[in-house]
């Protein structure tokens, strides 16, 4: 149903799509093994990255001794930055090169693994910081070569930064989300102990769901790879590819199991089974959008994050306005589904029964507004905010927000519709309010 006539092979474009692994081990007890894995890549002295929050958890500590009984130096960095800016990278890069570390280690949200990113690159090939960020924000210039070794160990069910060659932080100076893309990113392991999602709030495994829910769908849902035109060179295929059948697999993996434990695991602490059912779904759909890359809902996240004035989430630090990348996709969601559902009406479908839709009885033209619907109960079910307007936005932010999106052109071209400005701010409207 999901791939047969998905992708139709056209004369001129693209015929091949790649499959770039993430090496994993998953599963409880998988941070105890970090000494035995650290010495097989050669480490001796890792710098190991987290932030304030995390560092008082029992993961760092397990990652740290795991790491000195192995006979390793660890130096830790805890400073890391929730939602990192440029300058929350550069000051991670000034620890990366005064260490003489041989590797890096990262133990937390996205935040930690995209920030650990960052600091292995410019310690490794510095530069000036714009020269690698995405174009046209910054200057796109491709990474020269492999980085230091990197083990990722993520301590929230949901960016599958562990799985990905991307680096997301906000521009200070431009109010904007960004980020870095490339394969030499891409962690040299993942470590994922489920183990560490049992101390999560409710409102972090919410978040940090629906960013898995909405990994799973924009990959599955992204303009297939052959609607691109063929490369001129096998070197010039994109990291991030468009749907194709091997991300598919784990799009719907990953959509069965957010449907099945999402809300789940957001009301009860104690089940395990979601909430490890979740693990697994965030790393499944890691795998697939690291492979096809994501559309409009991220795209359209990045300035919702960026131009937060006074929203404070529980769960979250409070010192200063946040938006959690989860909510900042999610809110964007289901007004997206309803435009692009059209495109292919029958794969909409599809992911709204895998997330547990009732979709008997709807016809191709329903998709659309099956899916949206589907993903507005399970955020009612999970005390997500109301749309955009839910975080503090009104009419007179439309324009600024549509703009900040309409910059996301590498994320855009993976989009199944091509959009405008004028697009966008329509999809933004139709973000305000759900219920
Ligand atoms: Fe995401």
């Amino acid at each position: 149903m999901s791939c047969c006539h998905h992708y139709d092979f056209i004369d001129g474009n693209e015929q091949i799509f790649a499959v770039d692994p993430s090496t994993i081990r998953f599963g409880r007890g998988a941070l105890a093994e970090m000494g035995h894995d650290a010495r097989a890549l050669g480490l001796k002295r890792v710098a190991l990255f987290t932030d304030g929050g995390v560092a008082k958890l029992e993961a760092v500590a397990t990652a740290t001794s795991a790491l000195r009984a192995a006979d390793i130096d660890v130096a830790v960095y805890d400073e890391v930055r929730v939602e990192p800016t440029d300058e929350s990278f550069k000051a991670a890069t000034r620890f990366a090169e005064e260490g003489d570390f041989d590797g890096f280690v990262s133990v937390g949200g996205g935040s930690v693994i995209d920030t650990c990113k960052a600091a292995n690159l410019y310690a490794t090939y510095p530069a000036e910081f714009l020269t690698y960020v995405n174009a046209p924000i910054g200057d796109g210039q491709a990474v020269p070569g492999p980085l230091k070794p990197h083990i990722a160990c993520p301590t929230t069910s949901g960016t599958g930064s562990e799985c990905t060659g991307m680096a997301i932080f906000d521009l200070l100076e431009r109010r904007v989300k960004t980020g870095i893309a490339a394969r030499a990113l891409r962690p040299t392991l993942a470590l994922i102990d489920p183990e560490v999602t049992s101390t999560l709030p409710a409102n972090v495994v919410a978040a940090s769901g629906f960013d898995v829910l909405s990994h799973a769908l924009e990959s599955f849902t992204a303009k297939p790879f052959t609607q691109r035109a063929a490369p001129d060179s096998p070197a010039l295929r994109p990291m991030y590819q468009g749907a194709n059948p091997w991300s598919d697999v784990g799009c719907i993996e990953a959509l069965r199991r957010t449907g099945q434990y999402l809300v789940r695991g957001v009301r009860d602490p104690g089940d395990t089974e979601a909430r490890h059912g979740m693990m697994y779904a965030a790393t499944l759909a890691g795998i697939a959008f690291g492979n096809s890359g994501v559309h409009l809902p991220h795209g359209m996240a990045y300035s919702v994050a960026g131009l937060i004035r006074d929203y404070r989430p529980d769960g979250y630090p409070s010192e200063e306005a946040i938006c959690p990348h989860g909510i900042s996709v999610i809110v964007d969601a289901p007004s997206v589904f309803r435009l692009t559902a059209p495109t292919s009406p029958t794969r909409h479908l599809e992911a709204a029964a895998l997330l547990g839709a009732n979709t008997g009885g709807a016809g191709e033209e329903d998709a659309g507004e099956v899916l949206a619907e589907c993903i507005i109960g399970m955020m009612r079910d999970t005390n997500m905010p109301n749309g955009i307007s839910a975080l503090g936005y009104d009419d007179s932010d439309i324009a600024p927000l549509a703009e900040g999106a309409y910059a996301q052109q590498r994320i855009l071209a993976n989009s199944p519709v091509p959009v405008d400005e004028d697009d966008l701010q329509a999809l933004y409207r139709g973000a305000t309010r759900y219920w």
